[in-house]
């Protein structure tokens, strides 16, 4: 795939194959993120490849949080979510039964430039993650979802205070890939200004 079809053909994978991702291959995809650019070069982005008892346990508690989260909603607030409670609820606690959950992290900063600048790099180091887990016919979910439970993946994942949370992605097979969601200005008139 050249690179414009990867881009084109990511999609966020809800439903994941069983078989295990290789190391290697986590490695290639988290390679691709720390090649990156980052602001004043700092690198900052930290990977937590996550599996087994850890994952299970990430699962258990963020399903908590979305079951309350979600527990009055209605067929509308279903609707205006493009998911059903049943299904947002296995989701969290599955991961689409992903065979491997990564957590990026940045250092926290107290300075809002300096945090700001930390997770623009470590959004650029994500998109990088995703492109080249497609490009090895892999499938991510780019998901601040998680985030909500920043209780539940700290004390799972033993983050430090320290540490700000970023995002977190299955990362496995797809088992089915959503269909493409349409450009809401697919000729780019009103998203671009051309200024001489
Ligand atoms: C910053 C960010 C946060 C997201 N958080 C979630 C999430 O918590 N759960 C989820 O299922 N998808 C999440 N997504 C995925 C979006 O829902 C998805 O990108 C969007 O619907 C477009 O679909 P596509 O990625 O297949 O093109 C997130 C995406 C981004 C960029």
């Amino acid at each position: 795939m050249d690179f414009f079809e990867v881009v084109k053909n990511r999609r966020s994978v809800r439903q994941y194959k069983p078989d295990p991702v290789s190391r290697e291959d986590i490695l290639r995809v988290l390679d691709a993120a720390n090649w990156a650019p980052s602001a004043m070069n700092w690198q900052p982005w930290r990977f937590l490849v996550v599996s087994g008892e850890r994952q299970k346990a990430l699962g258990e508690s963020y399903r908590a949080v979305v079951e309350n989260y979600t527990r009055n909603w209605d067929e509308a607030a279903e609707r205006k979510a493009a998911i059903s409670r049943d299904a947002f609820i296995r989701y969290a606690a599955n991961f689409g039964n992903a065979p491997v959950l990564l957590v990026l992290t940045v250092p926290a900063s107290a300075e809002p430039n300096i945090a700001k600048a930390n997770l623009e790099s470590a959004s650029a180091a994500m998109e990088n993650l995703v492109l080249a887990a497609t490009a090895l016919g892999l499938g991510t979910c780019w998901m601040t979802g998680p985030l909500n439970d920043e209780g539940g993946l700290r004390r799972v994942l033993e983050i430090p205070d320290d540490q700000a949370l970023v995002a977190v992605t299955p990362l496995g097979y797809p088992a089915a890939l959503p269909r493409p969601l349409p450009r809401v200005d697919p000729d780019l008139t009103a998203k671009v200004q051309w200024l001489d």
